[in-house]
């Protein structure tokens, strides 16, 4: 299973999504892990650029999918699980939250970003999870507020080798657990569910949804309650939470 996966550390790579990829269509495929210590051209969500500079982990784990195509749906939880296991364990007073799908947030301020790839290619489909953890760096121009672990535990010794040897245990045990049964990794996500409740707002194709975050549907989608009392499946978009901010 995924953790006698190897791991390639590379000094410097455009993006490990990207090395993954490449690797991907050139020929044999077995599961592995790509990690380097700085990214030139770090990919983030929806064309974003991912700031990578040296003392944050950035890693993808490749690997080749035989179930079918349907369960991968329980990727993205399971990976914002064992990034939740992987920061719980290293910042341990810390209150790490799951926003829909995979963002890892303390105290509404992001550790991590998930991005996730998949492709065919001539033996078959493979799957690229990149994950980058701020280590030791809150990377600027992200946009919205952000963490790292150096400053959530007080110092600044966490190397990011330390880091993805703790993710590579959590990932291994998080997607076997999520084959076995995409309920339980369902409901352990929801226990860590950010904004469960509470009125969120989704971007939808560019258009804003305002709905109460209800629950996960059995394929993953988020349940929105809308004002018209009707319940929508988003299957994907941007969250964000909408705080009633108190009188006083
Ligand atoms: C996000 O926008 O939240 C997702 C960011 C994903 C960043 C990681 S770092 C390792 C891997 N390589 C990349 O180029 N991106 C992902």
């Amino acid at each position: 299973m995924s953790m006698s996966w190897p791991v390639h550390w590379l000094a410097e790579i455009d993006s490990t999504n990207e090395e993954a990829r490449r690797r991907a269509q050139s020929g044999a495929l077995s599961g592995q892990w790509i990690a380097a210590r700085r990214q030139i051209s770090g990919r983030g969500r929806l064309g974003r650029t991912w700031v990578s500079p040296e003392g944050n982990l950035y890693a993808t784990a490749l690997f080749p999918w035989t179930d079918p195509v349907r369960a991968m749906t329980c990727i993205p939880f399971a990976t914002a699980l064992a990034v939740a296991d992987t920061v719980t364990a290293l910042a341990p007073e810390a209150v790490f939250k799951l926003k829909w799908p995979n963002d890892v947030r303390c105290d509404g301020a992001k550790i991590s970003g998930v991005l996730i790839e998949t492709g065919e290619a001539q033996r078959g489909r493979w799957v690229a999870v990149g994950i980058g953890i701020n280590v030791r760096f809150t990377p600027e121009g992200l946009g919205q507020a952000a963490t790292n672990l150096a400053d959530l535990r007080g110092d600044a010794v966490l190397e990011p080798e330390m880091v993805l040897q703790s993710l590579r245990e959590a990932f291994a045990r998080r997607l076997a657990e999520a084959k076995l049964g995409f309920e339980t990794i369902l409901q352990a996500w929801l226990t860590r569910a950010e904004g469960l409740g509470e009125t969120v707002r989704v971007t939808v194709n560019g258009e804003p949804v305002s709905g109460v975050f209800q629950g996960l549907g059995e394929d993953g989608a988020l349940l929105l309650l809308l004002p018209d009392g009707a319940v929508t499946p988003i299957r994907a978009g941007d969250v964000e939470l909408i705080r009633e901010v108190s009188p006083d």
